[in-house]
């Protein structure tokens, strides 16, 4: 299935790739956060629903514009376009995914960094470095410049293989240690006592809190995130895969695994919160806020392993390696957006390509860190809460407006004989064209 540029050799090797892109820090810190924050239950039903929904469909879009253009996001949807102002809008949007993916690196990283300092810190007390311990768990700038470093290699490690021997072989490895660590983290915390009062929380939903229009924002940007949109990442993904393969199936697959495994998660945290305010850690304020929202994960989590005596070494060494092993895959992927396109684009050969950017992002990173107070939130909003939530429903608008409708048609049906008779074929054309980038706009311009 391989071409001359690189793709991936199976059916399996995509899935595990794709969603080891999706599933990283955003469902196992992001999305038990965002639920804890807003109303438990009711804001896992609009996740699923918008997931389904909205993120899906854009999602396709994304991965059909890969596989017809074979190229970069760039180059792929230039291929697309009929006129001069057709190519200028395709590199806008494409050539904006891969910056909106740049930046969501140069964050990830640090807080990457930060989970594999975390996952060191028990090994180092077990062996009694009391001060190496302390140095770990402790934010210091230093320490933060060191493990994203550490991170970033690992990365280009990883990307500076190519598509088959790197992303396809180590999301093959990781994906299935991820999957496992998962499940027997959440088995050891269902029987601590204060787990059942969390699984309540998370399971019955609140249907009056459905329409709150910030729970519905929160909602989509958090399945935007999750599923990589807007950010080049799944058009190149898209790029790799062969003709043969049935694109619609392996991207619902996809989008079945992340939001499955954003609900496992869901299923680990929740839990443990409720673990840990039984143990008398002060989980939320009197109006029924979560104290802790984004340090619940620093600050929250580590507690509860210390309560647990010798054991919570053990919990916490593998909770740390969990976070750090679905970072690392996402973080190869985003990597993988910029190097394909210089790469293609200006020739340059892969493993210089990498190490130059991946270099490159790790300075930003670093300028982040030394102004951390006024950078880290900026660079956040300005990739996740605009960037990709703006370059997916663009994305949308060139699947719908520009691409045409018989070209579009005829991509769907390769590898998918029987596409005409299903109900994807049916809806998801106008689907893309109306009611996605309208949705998306709406739910945008109401969080500005
Ligand atoms: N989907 C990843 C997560 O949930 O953590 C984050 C991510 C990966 C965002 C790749 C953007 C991207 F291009």
């Amino acid at each position: 299935m391989s071409t001359a540029r690189g793709g991936f050799s199976s059916r399996m090797g995509f899935i595990l790739a794709a969603a080891g892109s999706a599933v990283g820090l955003g469902n196992i810190w992001g999305f038990p956060t965002q639920t804890a924050s807003n109303g438990g239950a009711a804001f896992v039903l609009v996740y699923l629903v918008l997931a389904f929904c909205l993120a899906y469909p854009a999602f396709m879009a994304e991965l059909l514009i890969g596989r017809y253009g074979q190229a970069n996001a760039v180059t792929s949807m230039e291929k697309i376009s009929r006129s001069l102002w057709q190519k200028r809008f395709a590199f806008v949007v494409g050539f904006g995914g891969i910056v909106c993916v740049v930046l969501i690196l140069s964050f990830y990283g640090i807080l990457a960094g930060k989970m594999m300092s975390y996952a060191i810190e028990p090994v180092t007390s077990l062996l009694g470095l009391n001060d190496a311990s302390s140095w770990l768990i402790s934010q210091s700038v230093v320490r933060n410049l060191i493990f994203t470093a550490l991170f970033m290699v690992l990365t280009i490690a990883i990307i500076r293989r190519g598509v088959e021997d790197g992303i396809e072989k180590w999301s093959k490895r990781l994906m299935p240690m991820l999957i496992g660590l998962l499940i027997l983290l959440i088995i050891y915390v269902f029987t601590l006592e204060g787990a059942k009062e969390g699984f309540a929380a998370y399971l019955n939903p609140d249907i009056s809190r459905v329409f709150e229009p910030d729970l519905l924002i929160s909602a989509l940007g958090q399945a935007f995130f999750s599923l990589s949109l807007g950010t080049s990442v799944m058009v190149i993904y898209g790029s790799y895969i062969s003709k043969s393969e049935n694109l619609v199936t392996l991207g619902a697959q996809v989008t079945l695994i992340d939001v499955s495994i954003a609900f496992l998660a869901g299923l680990l945290i929740i839990p443990s919160m409720y673990v840990a305010q039984a143990q008398g850690v002060a989980i939320f304020s009197d109006d029924g806020s979560l104290i802790s929202g984004p340090n619940l994960v620093f600050d929250v989590l580590p507690t509860l392993f210390t309560g647990m005596g010798a054991i919570g070494l053990f919990v916490a060494f593998g909770f740390f390696v969990l976070m750090s092993i679905a970072a690392l895959t996402s973080s190869i992927s985003m990597l993988e957006g910029p190097v394909s396109f210089v790469v293609e684009r200006h020739n340059v050969e892969r493993k210089k390509a990498t190490t130059f950017i991946g270099f490159g992002i790790f300075i930003l990173s670093a300028l982040i860190i030394l102004n951390f107070d006024v950078l880290f939130g900026l660079v956040i909003s300005l990739s996740t809460v605009y960037g990709q939530p703006l370059i997916a429903m663009l994305c949308c608008v060139f699947v719908g407006w520009i691409w045409q409708r018989s070209g579009v048609l005829e991509e769907i049906k390769q590898g998918n004989d029987s596409a005409e008779h299903s109900l994807f074929w049916k809806v998801w054309p106008w689907y893309t064209k109306f009611v996605c980038p309208s949705a998306i706009a709406i739910v945008f311009f109401h969080s500005l």
